[in-house]
């Protein structure tokens, strides 16, 4: 790992840099679950969308699902394999084009069907409907649409069985990385609400949230919760997780700008920053790792590292480490590949990190780097 570490340092500062070989292991495990199962995997390119990567993660998934046209689009560019789309409301202007690249559209509720249930259908879409099981599994209401009063899905009270003649597929999302014992409750909870509608249909699609990849999650119970889905209703299954296909494949590559002494703390400020290339530590919280750093308590030299925005709170986190930091020092963050390169934003006029791939062959690839120019287009 350490041969590893010192090629990532090679890209430039700032770089996310994800790791092929890390990548097929993750894609690996999520092809054995097909294979187990018969179920098919699609990409949610909202955790990732690092299109150069599409023809190596269709080697495994059967292909992506969209939030919305552009990302719909970029897997019909760059993928060419399924294309489903779930938004919670679409646009009248975007919609014929979706029909064309998608083959498989969700609606949000009974309203968005029958408006655009007709134009769906001439265009040979199969269409699903999302539910809400009500069936909340984790504390973070940002991440939950199960929490009360939720837009996301339909409930069992708004439910219109009599418009269900066109509908080929349910769907629901409500995990947020989760074990399966959350995917059982889940399924029960499906089962009860809408479980007499299912046979009627061709498949149920168990959206993302499933952290599958993650060391310790229960692959034996997914694999039997798929197959008894299956079995007992006759439909395909679908799994679309963005996290599981990205964790723990990439780093964000940086470099100390400034040490700034304040009392109580040594403040190290980065070329990186929270708000601008990691807003998720911000937004979920959460603390990434960084390679070879500690808990604050153990090791001698403790720094909060922080960007170089005017925000008070763009900080990642408090370290420590065995040495002292200095301006030039390279530090290398883990599990920077999903939800980091789709959520960066230029505030302050940051510059955005480089896109950096390693092969499995360890040769290094800057796949894209960014300029003022990139920051300018987005404005006028
Ligand atoms: C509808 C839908 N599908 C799939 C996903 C992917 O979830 P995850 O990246 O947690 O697997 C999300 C995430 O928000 C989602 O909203």
């Amino acid at each position: 790992m350490m041969e590893r570490t010192e090629l990532y340092l090679q890209a430039p500062s700032p770089s996310f840099v994800v790791d092929e070989a890390l990548l097929i292991q993750n894609l690996e495990l999520l092809r054995q679950v097909q294979q187990k199962t018969g179920c098919h995997i699609l990409l949610a390119q909202k955790a990732f969308s690092m299109y150069s990567l599409y023809p190596l993660i269709g080697e495994s998934l059967c292909g992506a699902t969209a939030s919305g046209l552009y990302e719909a689009k970029l897997a019909h560019e760059e993928m060419g394999k399924e294309n489903h789309v779930f938004s919670p409301a679409y646009l009248d202007a975007e919609f014929e084009e979706i029909t064309r690249i998608c083959d498989h559209i969700v609606f949000n509720s009974f309203a968005q069907w029958s408006k655009f249930r007709e134009q769906a259908l001439a265009a040979g879409c199969e269409c699903g409907i999302r539910i809400n099981p009500e069936c909340s599994t984790q504390d973070h209401a940002i991440y939950d649409p199960c929490s009360p009063g939720s837009r996301l899905g339909v409930t069992a009270a708004n439910f219109q069985p009599q418009l269900l003649e066109g509908i080929s597929g349910l769907h629901f999302h409500t995990l947020c990385e989760q074990d399966a014992d959350a995917l059982e409750a889940t399924l029960d909870a499906v089962e009860e609400k809408f479980g007499q509608y299912l046979s009627q249909l061709k498949w149920l699609n168990f959206g993302g949230g499933h952290h599958i990849t993650r060391p310790g999650y229960d692959v034996e119970k997914l694999v039997s919760l798929i197959n008894r889905t299956q079995e007992r209703y006759g439909v395909q299954v679908y799994l679309e997780p963005g996290e599981a296909v990205a964790l723990n494949a990439g780093f964000l590559v940086c470099t100390v700008l400034e040490i700034v002494q304040n009392g109580m703390i040594s403040n190290a400020i980065l070329d990186t920053s929270a708000a601008c290339h990691m807003p998720d530590v911000l937004e979920m919280p959460y603390r990434p790792p960084l390679l070879g750093a500690g808990l604050p308590e153990e090791k001698p030299y403790v720094y909060r590292l922080g960007g170089p925005t005017c925000l008070a709170g763009d900080i990642i986190g408090d370290y420590s480490f065995d040495a002292p930091l200095s301006p030039g020092d390279r530090l290398i963050f883990g599990d920077m590949a999903h939800y980091s390169m789709v959520k960066t934003n230029t505030f302050n006029g940051m510059a955005l990190p480089s896109l950096t791939i390693v092969n499995p062959a360890g040769q290094l690839h800057v796949q894209k780097t960014f300029g003022y120019q990139d920051f300018k287009n987005r404005l006028s």
